[in-house]
């Protein structure tokens, strides 16, 4: 299965795509991620797109597409994926399109997931992540067992930097001028399911896993 996620900062993408990911035995693709792997190793790229990531704007097209081109060469993806981050926008779903027919693949499914602003604020505003391993937590909704140490591995939780309220207000703003179009595009493909993400994380998980095996049954394949 090839399955993108849409939805606002915060809609709880990146937590269902790890969660999906793993219950799928699939590769989880975050742009998001590797671009803040990228920032802290100051590589090129990291540190052309500190600044747009800061302030809540989009990083460009052009460095974003390089970034994907490079990860869509490693062979795990031709299992299928989850993506989770990219596209962003009509013509990173096209640069999308244009990488998977090379590959003579094509998206299966589009989840957007639907949450509600306060709920987003709350979210984003308490999100905790991991240095090392990159797992989210929450300090309210999902408080680590032990303060600022991560579960899974023992590393140190931070806040990211874009996560205070005035830059969520900005990234809120960005993703709505960008999102109908994109909305649309997979619309009109069939391939879009709508989720409402503001409930808990394993009951929206429960959602999108039904509809993930209704749809590879419809397609004709559990795998591809
Ligand atoms: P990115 O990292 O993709 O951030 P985002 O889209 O703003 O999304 P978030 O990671 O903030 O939210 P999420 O939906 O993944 O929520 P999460 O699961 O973490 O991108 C960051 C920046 O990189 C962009 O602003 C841009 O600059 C750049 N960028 C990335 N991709 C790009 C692209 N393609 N083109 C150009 N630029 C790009 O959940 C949030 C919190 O809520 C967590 O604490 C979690 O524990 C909690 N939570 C989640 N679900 C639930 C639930 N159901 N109930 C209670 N709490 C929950």
């Amino acid at each position: 299965m090839r399955i993108v996620l849409l939805g606002p900062p915060g809609a709880g993408k990146g937590t269902q795509a790890k969660q999906l990911a793993k219950a799928l035995g699939l590769p989880h693709i975050s742009t998001g991620d590797i671009l803040r792997q990228n920032v802290t190793e100051a590589t090129d790229l990291g540190k052309e797109a500190k600044d747009y990531m800061n302030k809540g704007l989009l990083v460009p097209d052009e460095l974003v597409t390089k970034m994907l081109s490079d990860r869509f060469v490693k062979p795990d993806v031709n299992g299928g994926f989850i993506l989770d981050g990219y596209p962003r926008n009509i013509n990173q779903a096209k640069v999308l399109d244009g990488i998977l027919s090379g590959m003579k693949m094509k998206i299966d499914l589009v989840f957007d997931l639907d949450c509600s602003e306060p709920v987003i604020i709350q979210r984003l505003s308490g999100r905790l992540v991991c240095r090392k391993c990159g797992a989210n937590f929450h300090k309210n909704n999902m408080p680590p067992k032990k303060e600022g140490v991560c579960d899974n591995c023992a590393g140190e939780l931070y806040q990211r930097p874009d996560d205070n309220v005035e830059t969520i207000k900005k990234r809120l703003l960005v993703y709505k001028d960008e999102v109908a179009g994109l909305i649309k595009y997979y619309q009109d493909q069939g391939l879009i399911q709508k989720i409402k993400a503001d409930g808990q994380a394993e009951i929206v998980l429960k959602e999108m896993v039904a509809l993930v095996s209704l749809v590879s049954k419809k397609n004709g394949s559990s795998k591809d």
